[in-house]
C-alpha cells in the first residue's frame, strides 16, 4: 500500500476500507508515515468527511495503537462519563459518587489536564493525603468493594492520537467532527469503558460555539460508541456561563461537596441527575431515563452518596473529614469583593474569560510542570438572568495575592449588566441515545 494513494483517495472524497485506515495508523505510530503525507490526509479528512464506518475503525485503529487498562476483574458494566471542556465543570466529583451509590461500577483514570483549572486529580488532591497511586490490583479491588475508585494516568493509551493531535494542532485541522470524535472515544474505550456517557457543551465556553455543531459532534461520538459495541448516550448541555458558582480546585470540591448534600447549585445539581440518570441506564441499572433520575435523586436525597463520598476519600488516604469541615480545604489567603457597577439584569457571563480569570489567579495551568495554587479561584454571586443593584457583589475573587486586578477587572468586564430582562438560558440544549 502507498500512502499517496490513500491521500489522494480521500482528497477526491472516496471511503477508505479498514485496511487503508489500519496502515494509516500504523504508519503514524511506528512513525514510518512522515508528518508531511499524515498532514495531507487529516486536512483531506477535514474537508471530505469521513462516513461512520470509517470513524469506528479509525477509534478502534487508535485504541490498539496502544496499551489497554485491564479493568476484567470489576464486575458489572463500567460506565464512563466524557465532558468537552467547560468551564468550573465540577460534575465528574459529583456523579462518581452518585452513580456508584446506585451500584454502577467507576473505575476512572484521571489526567491533570491544562486549562483553567485543574483536572479531577488537582481538585482531589486538594483533599489532605489523597493520593492516586493504586497498583492495577488495588483498583480493581476498591471498585469491587466500593464501586468507585480514581487512578492517574499509566500506560501508553492511544500513541497514535497523540501524535495525531500533535499534528492537527499545527496543521489547523483540530476543529474537524470525525478526527475530535475518534480522538475522545478512542481514549474512553482504552481506558476500559463498556459503557459511555456524554456531556458535549455548547457555548461561548465551549470547544463547539453553536448548538448545531454540538450536535453533530454528539451524533458522531454516539454512532462511533454503538458501531464498536459501547452503549453511547449523549446530552448538549450549555456552557454560555460557568457551571454553578465556583471556578478553582477547592472551591469546586467545596461545591461538590454541597452538592451531595442537597444543597448546591440548581443548574450543577441538575445537570448532575441528567448525566447521572444515563450513566445508570448505560450501566443497565435502569431501564428508562426517569427510573434512573428516581434512583439518582434517591441516593442524593437519602445521604447515600455523600456517604460513599466519604469511604472513597478514606481508601485512598485522604481526611474524610473534610465532608463535615470543608473549611479545611485549603484556602486562599484574601477574598475581594467585585461589585456591580451599574444596577440592572445579568445579561452574560463570558465563561471562558472567568476561566482565565481564575487561570491568572493561579487556579489553573498553561504547561504540564506548573504549579497550580489549589486554593485560589472565583465565586460568582450572580447567574444570567438576575436582577442586580449597583453596588451588590457579583463575585469574590479568592486570592493569595497574584493576578487580582487583573481578575477583578476582568469580571467587572465578562459580567455584562444591561437594563434588558432576560430569562436564564435553558440548561439541556439536547439529547441523543
Ligand atoms: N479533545 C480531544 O481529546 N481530542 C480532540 O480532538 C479534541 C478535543
Ligand atoms: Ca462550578
Amino acid at each position: 500500500m502507498r500512502m499517496v494513494d490513500v491521500i489522494e483517495k480521500k482528497r477526491d472524497g472516496g471511503s477508505l476500507s479498514d485496511e487503508e485506515i489500519q496502515y494509516f495508523i500504523e504508519g503514524i505510530t511506528d512513525g514510518s508515515i512522515p508528518d508531511y503525507q499524515a498532514s495531507a490526509l487529516l486536512m483531506s479528512v477535514f474537508f471530505k468527511d469521513m462516513d461512520e464506518q470509517e470513524r469506528a475503525t479509525l477509534t478502534m485503529a487508535m485504541v490498539d495503537s496502544g496499551d489497554r487498562i485491564d479493568l476484567s476483574g470489576i464486575e458489572g458494566t463500567l460506565v464512563d462519563k466524557h465532558s468537552t471542556g467547560g468551564v468550573g465543570d465540577t460534575t465528574t466529583l459529583i456523579l462518581g459518587p452518585l452513580v456508584a451509590a446506585c451500584g454502577v461500577p467507576v473505575a476512572k483514570m484521571s489526567g491533570r489536564g491544562l486549562g483553567h483549572t485543574g483536572g479531577t486529580l488537582d481538585k482531589l488532591e486538594s483533599i489532605t493525603g489523597f493520593h492516586i497511586e493504586l497498583t492495577e490490583q488495588q483498583f480493581r479491588d476498591q471498585v469491587n468493594r466500593l464501586k468507585l475508585a480514581v487512578i492517574g494516568q499509566s500506560g501508553n493509551l492511544t500513541p497514535a492520537d497523540k501524535k495525531l493531535y500533535a499534528l492537527r494542532d499545527v496543521t489547523a485541522t483540530v476543529n474537524s467532527i470525525p478526527l475530535i470524535a475518534s480522538s475522545i472515544m478512542s481514549k474512553k474505550i482504552a481506558a476500559g469503558a463498556d459503557a459511555i456517557v456524554l456531556d458535549v457543551k455548547t457555548g461561548e465556553g465551549a470547544f463547539m460555539k453553536t448548538d448545531e455543531d454540538a450536535r453533530r459532534l454528539a451524533e458522531a461520538m454516539v454512532g462511533i460508541g454503538n458501531a464498536v459495541g459501547r452503549r453511547t448516550l449523549a446530552v448538549i448541555s450549555d456552557m454560555s456561563q460557568p457551571l454553578g458558582y465556583a471556578v478553582g480546585n477547592a472551591l469546586e470540591v467545596k461545591e461538590a461537596i454541597a452538592t451531595l448534600k442537597g444543597e448546591g447549585p440548581e443548574d450543577l445539581t441538575h445537570l448532575c441527575v441528567e448525566l447521572g440518570s444515563r450513566m445508570v441506564v448505560a450501566g443497565g441499572k435502569a431501564e428508562t431515563l426517569e427510573e434512573g433520575a428516581d434512583l439518582i435523586r434517591g441516593v442524593l436525597e437519602d445521604g447515600s452518596a455523600l456517604r460513599l463520598f466519604r469511604s472513597f476519600i478514606e481508601a485512598q488516604g485522604g481526611d474524610p473529614e473534610i465532608v463535615d469541615h470543608p473549611d479545611r480545604l485549603p484556602a486562599a489567603k484574601e477574598i475581594v469583593s467585585v461589585r456591580a457597577e451599574q444596577e440592572g439584569f445579568v445579561q452574560t457571563i463570558g465563561a471562558d474569560d472567568i476561566g482565565v480569570a481564575a487561570m491568572h489567579l493561579g487556579a489553573g495551568r498553561a504547561t504540564k510542570d506548573e504549579e497550580i495554587d489549589l486554593g485560589v479561584g472565583i465565586v460568582l454571586k450572580k447567574k444570567v438572568g438576575d436582577r442586580v443593584a449597583k453596588g451588590e457583589p457579583i463575585a469574590d475573587v479568592h486570592t493569595n495575592g497574584r493576578g487580582t486586578d487583573t481578575a477583578v477587572s476582568m469580571i467587572l468586564e465578562h459580567v455584562l449588566i444591561g437594563a434588558e430582562r432576560i430569562a436564564p438560558p435553558p440548561l439541556i440544549h439536547g439529547d441523543i441515545q
